[in-house]
């Protein structure tokens, strides 16, 4: 469904809303203008209704999440089914049977597909659960260092790997680093994404690397695609140096660019993969998964892990995921957006797509003039110079074109 406007946007409930949570929400959270934001209420495919009943089209996915459509009627279904019969289990201690087939499911998806045609017998791999992209980012961290023995890692410019203390420490933007300086534990080096760069890293560093972090296209940092060579140079330069390779694949994995993960468009097999946001469809569930040589370095539990939250595995994101990714098998959705990547204006791979603009303010203005013609998009690039488009992965053929002549108009 196209866009259809009520009243003018924000209208006058999302701008009450707006006061009133500027009143009890840290202020530092939610930005609030006087065009800014308006108040989702209700969504369905790349439909959004706000507060004030407007109809928008959405061309984020909100944060790349809703990849098979917003209130996916199956995973709508799967999490209703589920929360009639558990919404909670103990996550490490009495799990529920959905944490072993969502397991299951992402290691076939993942090390079970890439090691099918190797020379390994029984590609096997394992999952650590987690509640939000950062937090699998600190596990993925946390196995390099049990399983190499090094702390230090490498990471490169314009990269964005979350916000908590250990992911932030990856993460690349001073924006978000410079006021939390003094407490980061220091372990990454940032490079520019060359060989020589990385070699240097590796040559230089004293206390050791012991893996390499990469986002296989940026996503944040602006939806910048790689040059073909870069991440088949990483694995090798990796495994010289007998460090792991983390592909954080919390934006781009489940069919985003077109492939089941992006690591796939360059046929490299990371030693461990973090994944997220489409995973559920909206259930704050993450994972890293890895290698099991890789994964066993972890010591097994004697009743104490010795990394777990509570809510991990969470039987309603569990269910959620599992209907999600049964979804993406269903509609092909690898397939399905790598044939109609083309109608996405920009940049990118897939449904992953960034317009390049002059600065951060013309692209702020953009974002501004789509909102009031009913199209969300964001912008991004630690510059704000990117208008990044990532819809549901379901958009239809009329959606993407109305999108496209909107956003030529909006940029004019
Ligand atoms: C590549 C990447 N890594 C990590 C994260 C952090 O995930 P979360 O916001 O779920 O903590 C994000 C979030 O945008 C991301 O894009």
């Amino acid at each position: 469904m196209l866009p259809l406007l009520r009243t003018r946007v924000p209208g006058p409930l999302s701008r009450v809303l707006a006061r009133q949570l500027r009143q009890h929400e840290c202020w530092n959270t939610t930005f609030v203008s006087p065009d800014w934001p308006i108040f989702w209420e209700r969504a369905r495919g790349s439909n959004v209704w706000d507060a004030d009943g407007n109809r928008f089209l959405d061309l984020t996915a909100a944060f790349g999440v809703a990849s098979v459509g917003h209130s996916n009627p199956r995973v709508t279904t799967a999490a209703r089914r589920q929360l009639g019969k558990l919404a909670h289990a103990m996550g490490d201690v009495h799990p529920n049977e959905l944490k072993v087939r969502l397991a299951n499911e992402l290691s076939a998806l993942t090390f079970g597909r890439w090691l099918a045609k190797s020379e390994i017998r029984n590609p096997k791999s394992k999952i650590l659960f987690s509640n939000s992209g950062s937090e699998a980012v600190e596990a993925a961290l946390k196995t390099a260092m049990l399983a190499t023995g090094k702390p230090g890692v490498i990471a490169f410019t314009g990269t964005y790997h979350g916000l908590t203390y250990g992911a932030l420490d990856a993460t690349a933007w001073n924006y978000f680093r410079a006021p939390f300086h003094p407490q980061l534990p220091g372990f990454t080096v940032h490079v520019a994404p060359t060989e020589s760069a990385v070699r240097a890293a590796f040559e230089q560093s004293k206390r050791g690397i012991g893996a390499v972090i990469v986002e296989p296209v940026l996503g944040r940092g602006g939806v910048v695609v790689p040059p073909p060579e870069f991440l088949p140079m990483l694995r090798r330069v990796c495994n010289e140096h007998g460090a792991l390779l983390i592909a954080d694949e919390i934006f781009t994995g489940f069919c985003r660019t077109g492939r089941w993960f992006a690591v796939e468009h360059w046929g490299v097999v990371p030693d461990l993969i973090c994944v997220g946001k489409a995973m559920s469809n909206g259930f704050p569930i993450a994972a890293c998964i890895g290698r099991s040589d890789v994964m066993d370095a972890w010591p097994e539990s004697t009743g104490e892990a010795l990394h777990t939250s509570t809510h991990l595995g969470n039987p309603l994101g569990c269910a959620m995921a599992l209907a999600a990714i049964g979804e993406m098998k269903r509609l092909k959705l690898d397939d399905r957006t790598r044939r109609l990547q083309d109608r996405l204006p920009g940049r990118g791979l897939g449904f992953m797509k960034g317009v390049k603009l002059p600065d951060a303010a013309v692209c702020h203005r953009v974002v501004q003039r789509l909102l009031r013609r009913g199209i969300i998009a964001l912008g991004g690039s630690e510059r704000g110079n990117v208008l990044t488009l990532t819809p549901p992965l379901t958009i239809s053929e009329k959606e993407l074109r109305f999108a496209t002549e909107e956003i030529s108009c909006a940029m004019r």
